[in-house]
């Protein structure tokens, strides 16, 4: 599958190097693609402008810093119509003190309304990046929740989070952003605020699995 991610940090550049090698081709759109800190990635992808990037993709990533989210999706020119949109993104602060969108709206009900048309769910959004790129702790695997609107894409994203090796769950319609997006700031306090760093990950332990 051609797969397009709009931002090339640490989730770009993690969740790429994972779908490349489950053999999807991957389409990094950039804001410069001649900037030499990407040169790295034309190993396993090839780097074009976020036009370009959508328009050619069948899937999209969106993993941009949330001050920058809504001019990434109007350089995407609509590319996104019909397609559907991965929202890995947290409406964070500046200051990281907390977030922008909470209670009557989210950041992934915000980009469904910039992203007019495109099936948006919100994934990828609530562990860090060493969790992404290895998923798996011992027998144990990282939670990964997706939500959507549109239950067809939201089956489909599960199905790839589980193919990257984390234990999904389908999470409901895009309002339970509201929730996700709080449970991601959850993470980020333990890594960064408490202390723990970022080498663990929220699993769910049940009893009857236990005793298997
Ligand atoms: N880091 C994590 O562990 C983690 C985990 C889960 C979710 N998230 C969320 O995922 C998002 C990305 O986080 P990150 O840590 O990957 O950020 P990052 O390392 O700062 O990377 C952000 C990327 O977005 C690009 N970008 C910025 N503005 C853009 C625009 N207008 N159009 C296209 N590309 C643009 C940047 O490229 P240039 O500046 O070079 O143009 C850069 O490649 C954030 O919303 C974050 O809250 C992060």
């Amino acid at each position: 599958m051609k797969i397009a991610l709009i931002g090339a940090g640490n989730v770009g550049t993690v969740l790429g190097k994972g779908l490349s090698n489950l053999d999807h081709e991957i389409i990094f759109g950039l804001r410069n693609v001649n900037d030499a800190k990407y040169d790295g990635l034309k190993d396993f992808a090839s780097l074009k402008s976020v036009a370009e990037a959508t328009k050619e993709a069948e899937l999209i990533f969106l993993a941009t810093p949330w001050s920058q989210t809504k001019n990434a999706i109007d350089a995407m020119q609509g590319n996104y119509k019909g397609k559907i949109l991965i929202d890995c993104t947290n409406p964070l602060k500046d200051d990281l003190s907390g977030l922008t969108h909470g209670f009557d709206t989210s950041g992934g009900e915000e980009v469904a309304k910039w992203a007019s048309g495109a099936r948006v769910v919100k994934a990828f959004n609530t562990t860090g990046t060493s969790n992404m790129a290895a998923p798996e702790f011992d027998s144990r695997k990282s939670l990964m929740l997706i939500a959507s609107n549109d239950e067809e894409a939201r089956l489909f994203v599960k199905n790839l989070a589980d193919e990257l090796g984390f234990d999904s769950y389908e999470f409901g319609d895009l309002s339970s952003s509201r929730y996700m997006e709080p449970f991601a700031y959850v993470w980020i306090s333990l890594a960064f605020k408490q202390g723990l760093g970022v080498d663990f990950a929220f699993t769910i332990n049940k009893k009857e699995l236990a005793h298997q």
